[in-house]
């Protein structure tokens, strides 16, 4: 039913972690299974993600999309980050069951949101850039998880 490659993200994440004083960071909740993602950037002046970890409380897939999508952010500039959609992550993985798209979808807007979160840190518009539906900072705000 999973890839191998989902398999092998999933049993060894790549970029599990935080960082600390990130440029950007993005927190995104599932509703429906309550599954949480967060990432971190570390963006240097040329607005190239010179860095990136995440933490995943969430299923397998959710896990292993979130690892995939930090690989493919990875020195990347955030206008290039914001073309990895969770089609993009998906195909990178050689595909997802049908009832697993939703935790590749945590993964694009857990992106989204980070970026979100580095624009208004730094004042600056991200042409093309929405604030995520899920995006749950807000509610999360003082509370460690
Ligand atoms: Fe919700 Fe996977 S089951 S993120």
């Amino acid at each position: 039913m999973y890839s191998e490659k989902v398999i092998d993200h999933f049993s060894n994440p790549r970029n599990v972690g935080e960082i600390e004083n990130a440029s950007g960071v993005g927190t995104v909740g599932n509703a429906k299974c309550g599954d949480i993602m967060r990432i971190y950037f570390d963006i240097d002046e040329n607005q190239v993600i010179r860095d990136v970890k995440f933490k995943t409380f969430g299923c397998g897939a959710a896990v292993a999309t979130s690892s995939m999508a930090t690989e493919l952010v990875k020195g990347k500039t955030v206008y290039e980050a914001l073309e990895v959609t969770n089609k993009a992550v998906m195909e990178a993985l050689d595909g997802l069951p049908p009832v697993k798209v939703h935790c590749s979808l945590l993964a694009e807007e857990a992106i989204h949101a980070a970026l979100w979160d580095y624009a208004e840190k730094n004042n600056i518009v991200i042409e093309g850039l929405k604030k995520p539906v899920n995006d749950i900072a807000e509610t999360l705000e003082e509370e460690e998880y």
